[in-house]
C-alpha cells in the first residue's frame, strides 16, 4: 500500500508562524501523530505532500529515511496535491490518503477502511450532528454516488449529515486518468480530490463507505480552538487508560501526558502534573500536585511532594522528594534518599539513605551512603571554563552553608563545620572547618545617625 499524507495547506486560521502541521498536540507535531499512525500500517511507500512552510516541515522530519517529501508549490487543492505524489506511488497497490491536520485518526478505523474496500474505492465517513464545513456524502438508493463540498452544496445536500473525513483508499492505477480530468470550476476554484468519486461511479467502480470510530478521531484542526479541543480529548483518553490500569488520578481532567507514562500498581497522581517523554512510575509511587516529570524513572513506594521538576533522572525506592525539588539530567538517587525543598541535583549519584533536605546545589558529585548535607550547601563544580567532580564518602556530615570547591574529596565519616569553604580534601572521621575564630569586640558601639 502507498500512503500519501496531504500536508501542504497553509493553515491561515492558526494565525501562527509555525506551519499548521507542525503545531503540537500532546507535545508532538500533528503531522508526527499522522506519520506514526501511518507507520503502523507498514506502507511500502510513505509520501508527505508539503508546501506551506515546506523547509520547516522537512527539517522537523529530515532524519526519517522511510518518508519521501513532495513539494506542492502552489496549493491548488487536495486533488492537485495528490497529483504531485502520484509519480512516486506504486501503481500496482492501492493508495491510502491521510490528512496532516487530522491527527487523532485511529489505526483501527484505517484497518476497517482497508479491509472493507479491498479492491474497490473506500471512503472513511462519519455522521455528525453539525456537518457544516465538511464535504457531504451523496447517496442514491443507499449507494455512494459522490461527494459535494459545503460551499458547492445545494440547500438539500447541506442537510446530509454523513460527511467525508478526507481519508480514503483509492485504486492507484486509475488515479492518473482521474486526477488529470479534475476541473477547478467550483466555489473555491480548487482541484478537489473528492471529485474522483463521481468519476469512479461512472466507471462502475463500487464505492464503499466505512464508518469512523468516533467524530473526534476524524476531526480536522483549522484553528487553535479545535487544537485545544483535540488536546483535551486526547488527554482524557490517556487519563481513562491510566485509571483502567489501576492508577488513581485525583482529577482525570487535570493531567497532561506528552509522551509515554508507564505506571505500576497503586500509583497515585495529584492534580496538575505534566509527564513528558518517557516516564516510569513503579508500584506505590505518589506524585504530588503540579509536578513536571520528563524522562524519569521512579522506583517503588517513592513519594514526590508538590511542585517538583525532574528531567533525565533515576530515582530509587522509598525516596522522598520535594516539595520544590529539581532533578536535572544525570541525577541518580539511591533507595531511601531524601531530597527537600529548593534543592537542585545535576549529574550526581546520591547514595543510599543520604539526605539533602534544604536549599542546596549538588552538581557533578559522587555521594556515598547515609551522608547528611546541611542546608545551603553548594558544590562549586565550575571554574568558569571547566567542570570538576566532588566526592563525598559514606557517613559524612556536611555542616550548613558549606561550599565544596571541586575537585575535592570529603572522607568517610568526616564532619565539616558549618560555613566551611572546602578547597582541600577533608580526611576520614575528623572535623574540618575553614572558619575564622569567633571574637567579640568589647566596648564596640553601634554607629549613630549624624545630625
Ligand atoms: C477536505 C475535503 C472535505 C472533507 C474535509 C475533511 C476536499 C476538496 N475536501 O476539505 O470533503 O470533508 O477535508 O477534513 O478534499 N492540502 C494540500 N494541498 C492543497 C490543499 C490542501 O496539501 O492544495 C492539504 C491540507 O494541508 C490539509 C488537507 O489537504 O491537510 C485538507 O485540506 P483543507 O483545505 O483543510 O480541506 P477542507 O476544506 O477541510
Ligand atoms: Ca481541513
Amino acid at each position: 500500500m502507498n500512503i500519501v499524507i496531504l500536508a501542504a495547506g497553509m493553515g491561515k486560521r492558526m494565525n501562527s508562524r509555525l506551519p499548521k502541521v507542525l503545531q503540537p498536540l500532546a507535545g508532538k507535531p500533528m503531522l508526527r501523530h499522522v506519520i506514526d499512525k501511518a507507520r503502523q500500517l507498514n506502507p511500502s511507500r510513505l509520501i508527505v505532500v508539503i508546501g506551506h512552510g515546506a523547509d520547516a516541515v522537512r527539517e522537523a522530519f529530515g532524519d526519517a529515511a522511510d518518508i519521501t517529501f513532495v513539494l506542492q508549490e502552489k496549493q491548488l487543492g487536495t486533488g492537485h496535491a495528490l497529483m504531485q505524489a502520484l509519480p512516486l506511488c506504486d501503481l500496482a497497490s492501492p493508495t491510502l490518503v491521510l490528512l496532516g491536520d487530522v491527527p487523532l485518526i485511529e489505526v483501527s478505523s484505517l484497518r476497517r477502511l482497508i479491509e472493507l474496500s479491498a479492491d474497490g474505492l473506500g471512503l472513511l465517513t462519519v455522521c455528525l450532528e453539525d456537518p457544516s464545513g465538511y464535504g457531504r456524502i451523496v447517496r442514491e438508493n443507499g449507494q455512494v454516488i459522490g461527494i459535494v463540498e459545503q460551499k458547492d452544496a445545494t440547500e438539500k445536500e447541506r442537510l446530509i449529515n454523513e460527511v467525508n473525513t478526507g481519508i480514503m483508499l483509492l485504486p492507484t492505477k486509475n488515479l492518473g486518468v482521474w486526477l488529470a480530468k479534475l476541473k477547478n470550476d467550483n466555489a473555491q476554484g480548487e482541484y478537489y480530490l473528492t471529485d474522483v468519486i463521481g468519476m469512479a461511479v461512472q466507471q462502475g467502480i463500487k464505492i464503499v463507505a466505512a464508518q469512523a470510530g468516533s467524530a473526534t478521531e476524524v476531526e480536522g484542526v483549522n484553528n487553535k480552538v479545535q487544537l485545544a479541543r483535540l488536546e483535551r480529548a486526547y488527554q482524557r483518553q490517556n487519563a481513562l487508560n491510566l485509571m483502567k490500569n489501576g492508577v488513581t488520578l485525583l482529577d482525570p481532567d487535570r493531567i497532561d501526558i506528552r509522551g509515554e507514562l508507564v505506571c505500576g500498581k497503586d500509583v497515585e497522581i495529584d492534580v496538575g502534573c505534566i509527564f513528558i517523554g518517557k516516564v516510569k512510575l513503579a508500584d506505590g509511587v505518589k506524585v504530588g500536585a503540579y509536578c513536571t516529570l520528563k524522562d524519569v524513572e521512579i522506583n517503588a513506594e517513592t513519594e514526590i511532594l508538590p511542585y517538583c521538576h525532574f528531567d533525565g533522572a533515576k530515582v530509587g525506592k522509598n525516596v522522598r522528594l520535594g516539595p520544590y525539588s529539581r532533578l536535572r539530567p544525570g541525577a541518580v538517587l539511591a533507595d531511601e534518599t531524601h531530597i527537600g525543598n529548593f534543592v537542585e541535583i545535576k549529574k550526581s549519584n546520591i547514595g543510599f539513605a543520604s539526605k539533602v533536605n534544604h536549599l542546596s546545589y549538588i552538581g557533578d558529585t559522587d555521594m556515598g551512603s547515609r551522608v547528611n548535607i546541611g542546608a545551603g550547601t553548594i558544590t562549586c563544580n565550575y571554574d568558569g571554563v571547566n567542570k570538576f567532580r566532588t566526592t563525598i564518602g559514606d557517613d559524612a556530615f556536611i555542616g550548613s552553608d558549606t561550599q565544596l570547591v571541586a575537585p575535592v574529596t570529603v572522607g568517610k565519616g568526616a564532619t565539616l563545620g558549618a560555613g566551611t569553604t572546602l578547597t582541600k580534601n577533608a580526611p576520614d572521621d575528623k572535623l574540618t572547618l575553614s572558619r575564622a575564630r569567633q571574637v567579640t569586640i568589647e566596648g564596640w558601639k553601634r554607629p549613630v545617625k549624624k545630625k
